[in-house]
């Protein structure tokens, strides 16, 4: 199994369309580079959804995921391409972190393609007797959800459908074990964005020496 080997896989999903402007992305970045700076061995595969977005969910591609998969025409197979190569990506990592910016309440069209893409019937998860059942186990989650607003206060938690959506999202293709770190009332002003971007990078740098 992956998290007995001495090398840890760590998969990187981005999903701002500021890229270098990026807070979420630029925490990650953090992130990354303590665990570079660890006595242990890492391997990172990041996918940044804004530099190759993942297809939209459209009348080809569920056409292609629910065609029995050895009949598959060459076009569908090249069009269910990225849904298996990131289930494999999903796989094959330890550790996966998702920067999160929330845009407009929830998460950005890019995240939602790529949930789109990882959430198949058979592959990620199934409907048993007992309720759904998730394939993607034994993995570490971690979450850095970057908003303008703050969400964190129990008055508002309710108007924050980024982080429950995708603790739901992840638990229900196995993913059990899930830290946030918010970065939050980043819109306050300068101050605010450098307090949230401080606490989030000491959170890091406690989790990345303690649980990572
Ligand atoms: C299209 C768009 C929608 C946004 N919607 C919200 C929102 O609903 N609530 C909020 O608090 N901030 C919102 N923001 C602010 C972002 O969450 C904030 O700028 C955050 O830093 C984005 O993360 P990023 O810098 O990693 O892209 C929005 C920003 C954009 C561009």
């Amino acid at each position: 199994m992956n998290s007995q080997s001495s090398s840890k896989n760590v998969l990187i999903i981005k999903s701002s369309p500021a890229l270098e402007a990026s807070v979420s992305n630029e925490i990650t970045d953090f992130l990354v580079e303590q665990l570079k700076g660890k006595n242990q061995s890492y391997q990172f595969t990041i996918r940044d959804l804004a530099k190759t977005p993942a297809p939209i969910y459209d009348n080809q591609i569920m056409q292609a995921f629910f065609s029995p998969q050895d009949q598959l025409t060459e076009q569908q197979i090249k069009v269910a391409a990225p849904s298996l190569e990131y289930i494999e990506e999903l796989k094959a990592a330890d550790i996966i972190v998702f920067a999160s910016p929330m845009h407009n309440f929830g998460i950005t069209t890019l995240l939602k393609s790529y949930i789109d893409q990882i959430c198949r019937m058979g592959l990620t998860f199934q409907y048993t007797e007992d309720g759904p059942e998730g394939f993607i186990k034994d993995k570490k989650a971690l979450i850095i959800t970057s908003a303008g607003g703050d969400f964190q206060q129990a008055s508002e938690k309710h108007k924050d459908f980024q982080t429950p959506y995708l603790k739901h999202v992840l638990n229900f293709i196995g993913i059990e074990d899930i830290e946030v770190v918010p970065v939050q009332g980043v819109g306050f002003g300068e101050e605010a964005a450098k307090q949230a971007k401080s606490k989030a990078k000491q959170d890091l740098t406690r989790m990345a020496e303690q649980v990572l």
